[in-house]
């Protein structure tokens, strides 16, 4: 049998794979089992920071799995201690939580706003999350029941309750549902990424800041996507001037293995006690030397990059609405998206969709060649 006749046989039918088995990576190229070389606009969704087989992130992750590769949360361990300590320093945060992927990021992030609401008012009145219509923060059942797109909801209720969803094209409606119900916290992304890339308003950026204000409710800032130098800045919220109170992130932080991570500001660092939460592999020392690698490399000149690199895709698109910011892409197109991506990828290029636009999340540091070449197949395509 094939590989991907097996593939169908044995693995769960979640996923509507493109046909390419991919075997190897070079920066921001891809090879399959024929050898066919692909320019890879989609960075394992904003996975692969610096390609899929970046020679110094994997360095640095193979000589910590031949020096210690997993210790378990019960002792300390240099990497996941060094990666805190960055995280907390480039961002002013107080504190960090590893665990293994966006969505338990950002259980983490719903579990300590419920505990600070907790504490705060003694008893459960004021338990809410109010998130977004069009947000995405995960597939766990928490996660999903604060996913604000009622497809995703569709026949796995019972879901855990307590989450509102305000619209982000009206600003008013989140101060409404603050006023008429007991909240812990708002959660967003600043550019809503499986949501179809939408950036939020300004006006959104200043209702949410002013509804957190007056109703005491926590900030929750999930950057899973938009994090780690992706939309030309460490973290997307630092260009709309936010003071998040907990920032979630998971993808591109450790460059290809999984990891979620958790921050937490003045108001909520202690917040979580021995015991109170937890994670078997989160923190891991492999992924963590993984992430001290990538956020190592992401400074003031490679953000430089991603943004030009960004502004050079919108020059070169300039007829077509495209939204997002730096490297995180959304372009509106004519015909079905997913056409789009099948001839993209018949062309050698990888690109994402995401709702009804084709979506970019590139390696950070794509050369710019390649991305002139990729850039240059996706216009006669969507041209065609
Ligand atoms: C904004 C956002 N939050 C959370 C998640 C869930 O992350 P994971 O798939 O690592 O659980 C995603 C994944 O696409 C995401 O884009």
């Amino acid at each position: 049998m094939s590989l991907t006749d097996l593939d169908k046989t044995y693995l769960a039918h979640t996923y509507n794979r493109f046909p390419a088995e991919l075997v190897r990576a070079e920066g921001a190229l891809l090879y399959d089992t024929g050898g066919k070389e692909y320019i890879d606009l989609g960075a394992g969704i904003a996975v692969s920071t610096f390609g899929a087989a970046d020679p110094e992130w994997a360095d640095a992750v193979s000589a910590q799995a031949h020096t210690l590769a997993h210790a378990s949360n019960l002792y300390y361990t240099e990497p996941c201690v060094r990666l805190a300590q960055t995280l907390c320093e480039r961002t002013g945060m107080k504190r960090v939580f590893f665990s293994n992927s966006g969505a338990e990021a950002n259980e983490c992030a719903v579990k300590c706003a419920r505990r600070y609401a907790y504490r705060t008012y003694g008893d459960e009145s004021h338990a809410n999350i109010i998130t977004l219509k069009h947000s995405f923060h995960g597939r766990t059942l928490a996660t999903l029941a604060a996913t604000g797109q009622s497809a995703f909801h569709t026949e796995f209720g019972p879901f855990p309750g307590g989450f509102l969803y305000a619209d982000p094209d009206d600003p008013a409606s989140l101060e409404t549902l603050a006023c008429t119900n007991g909240c812990a916290a708002v959660m967003f992304e600043c550019v809503q990424g499986e949501g179809g890339v939408r950036t939020l308003s300004g006006e959104m950026i200043s209702a949410i800041k002013t509804v957190c204000e007056r109703h005491g409710l926590l900030m929750i800032v999930d950057e899973v996507q938009t994090g780690n130098g992706r939309t030309g800045t460490l973290y997307c919220y630092e260009q709309f001037g936010l003071s998040p109170d907990i920032v979630t992130t998971a993808k591109g932080l450790a460059g290809g293995l999984p990891l979620g991570a958790t921050l937490f500001g003045e108001r909520t660092a202690e917040v979580y006690t021995p015991g109170s939460h937890g994670s078997t592999f989160g923190g891991n020392p492999i992924a963590c030397a993984g992430a001290c690698s990538i956020l190592s490399r992401i400074d003031d000149a490679l953000l430089a990059g991603v943004r030009a690199k960004g502004a050079y895709i919108r020059a070169q698109l300039a007829d077509t609405e495209v939204t997002g910011l730096g490297l995180m892409v959304g372009i509106t197109v004519n015909r079905p998206a997913k056409e789009i991506a099948d001839e993209c990828l018949s062309r050698g290029l990888l690109v994402l969709t995401a709702k009804d636009k084709v979506r970019l999340l590139p390696p950070l540091n794509i050369p710019d060649e390649q991305l002139a070449r990729g850039i240059q197949i996706l216009k006669e395509v969507i041209a065609r």
